[in-house]
């Protein structure tokens, strides 16, 4: 009996502990690739892709907000520091050709500063400071 509640308390714990650190990839895997899929491609026309385009968005400052106000983001159970990893890590791994070379990280404030105000109409503020979808 004493083995099986042993047993039970270690499951526990290290639930707990992947529930506190989980990766970024993780992160990804759990709250993203339902939708984007694990390698970041998405379903064009329904759900964009995550490669390249978003590392040429970071030349538009109001693009940054951008990546964490799309409902995807802005509404997932994430921390504000853990979706700021997240979506540093989409940018580092997905993007890494087109970020700009002076790029700076997105951080947890801006994050809680962004994801305040979710965006009704994603396509809109895109095309507004950036430009339509483009999917080819
Ligand atoms: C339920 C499906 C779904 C999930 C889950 C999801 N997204 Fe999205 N994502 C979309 C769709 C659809 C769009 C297109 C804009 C819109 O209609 O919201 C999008 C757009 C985006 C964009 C903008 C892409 C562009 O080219 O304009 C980013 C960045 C993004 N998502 C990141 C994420 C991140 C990071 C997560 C995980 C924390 C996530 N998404 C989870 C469906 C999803």
């Amino acid at each position: 009996m004493r083995v099986f509640s042993a047993a039970l308390l270690l499951i526990a714990l290290l639930a707990a502990k992947a529930a506190l650190g989980a990766s970024p990839r993780t992160n990804y895997l759990l709250y993203c690739s339902g939708c984007h899929l694990p390698s970041g491609i998405g379903n064009p026309p329904n759900v964009p892709t995550l490669h390249d385009e978003l590392g040429r968005m970071m030349v538009v400052e109001e693009m940054r907000p951008y990546l964490v106000k799309v409902p995807g983001s802005s509404q997932t159970p994430l921390t504000d520091a853990e979706l700021a990893a997240v979506v540093n890590w989409v940018l580092l791994e997905f993007n890494a050709d087109t970020l700009p070379e002076d790029f700076q990280p997105i951080t947890a404030e801006e994050v809680t500063a962004s994801r305040e105000t979710i965006l009704a109409d994603p396509l809109k503020y895109r095309i507004q400071y950036w430009k339509d979808y483009d999917f080819e």
